[in-house]
């Protein structure tokens, strides 16, 4: 067994087994950059709450690459001297060979996301990962069915998880798995009305681990302490912390503050100080929410 992460990452097993058991959810968000990094190790630190950091395939081209990832969330959690749990993740990741190379790379946790694959090949996959995951101590998250509307260029139809699929994926030694239960990526159309809890409660009895909900922008807060209940573990967030960053902008710009010569409004450590905040207090909110807040050892 040998490790390849740095010694302030963990993987993300303990952390989601924890909450299954205590009826909580970890929080993950995607990053996009240096300010997404920083405010959610800040807000994970001042707030001792385990986190998970992710990045989509998308994330990882937009920002230069692995190295400039692995490098940028190392050097943080040195510099900011983080000591809560954080894993490093790879979100939905469409091959197996992408897997292996965040793991090279640094990345504490992965997921494979073979949801577009026949099912047969998809577990097929995950079997083939664990290997190398167990070998450097890395959680895996699978997934079955698939999350509706698109992200990052990953289209699902939202097909809704089967709970034999479920129930075999547990056996592969996977540490989370995500299943379209009615879930769906960004905002959430006006036509939406719930999540399928008829469905989540077949596929927990069925796997009886803990379980991953995309998606997690937007759903009412009573439909997502529900989730909880019935055994999600992780709720994954990206248009959330987006919309905050955007609308904190939005009011700068508005405020006509970035033309404020004189104050150095145009300082992008002015202008992008209002996003940076609301990033923090959106962490805070939804860690609160997700019943992880403060429970890091
Ligand atoms: P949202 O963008 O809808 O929050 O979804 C995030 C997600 O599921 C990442 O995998």
């Amino acid at each position: 067994m040998s490790k390849i992460y740095h010694n302030k990452l963990v993987n993300a097993r303990e952390m989601v087994k924890a909450a299954h058991e205590g009826k909580y959810a970890i929080g993950h968000f995607n990053i996009n950059n240096l300010e997404w990094a920083k405010a959610i190790l800040e807000a994970a630190q001042e707030s001792n709450t385990p986190t998970i950091i992710a990045t989509s395939e998308g994330a990882i081209k937009y920002m230069g690459g692995l190295k400039t990832i692995v490098g940028m969330v190392n050097g943080l959690l040195d510099d900011l001297n983080i000591t809560v749990p954080v894993a490093l993740h790879l979100d939905h990741g469409q091959s197996l060979e992408m897997a292996k190379k965040c793991i090279e790379a640094g990345y504490s946790s992965v997921m494979f996301d073979g949801s577009h694959l026949p099912y047969e090949e998809n577990i097929a996959k995950v079997k083939e990962l664990m290997d190398f995951a167990n070998e450097h101590e890395v959680s895996v998250e699978a997934e079955i069915g698939s999350i509706g509307g698109e992200e990052d260029g990953v289209v699902g139809e939202g097909e809704l998880g089967d709970p034999n699929q479920a129930a075999e994926m547990s056996t592969t030694g996977i540490s989370m798995l995500a299943a379209g239960i009615g879930n769906i990526h960004g905002k959430y159309p006006e036509w939406w009305k719930t999540l399928s809890f008829e469905t989540l409660q077949d596929l927990q009895a069925a796997c009886n681990m803990p379980m991953v909900l995309h998606g997690g922008s937007g759903i009412p807060q009573d439909q997502v302490k529900k989730a909880i209940e019935l055994g999600i573990s992780k709720i994954n967030v990206n248009t959330e912390l987006q919309l905050a960053f955007r609308d904190a902008t939005r009011t700068y710009v508005e405020a006509k503050k970035d033309l404020d010569d004189e104050a150095k409004g145009f300082d992008p450590r002015k202008l992008l100080a209002p996003g940076f905040k609301a990033l923090k207090n959106t962490f805070v909110e939804l860690t609160q929410m997700f019943g992880c807040y403060g429970k890091a050892k």
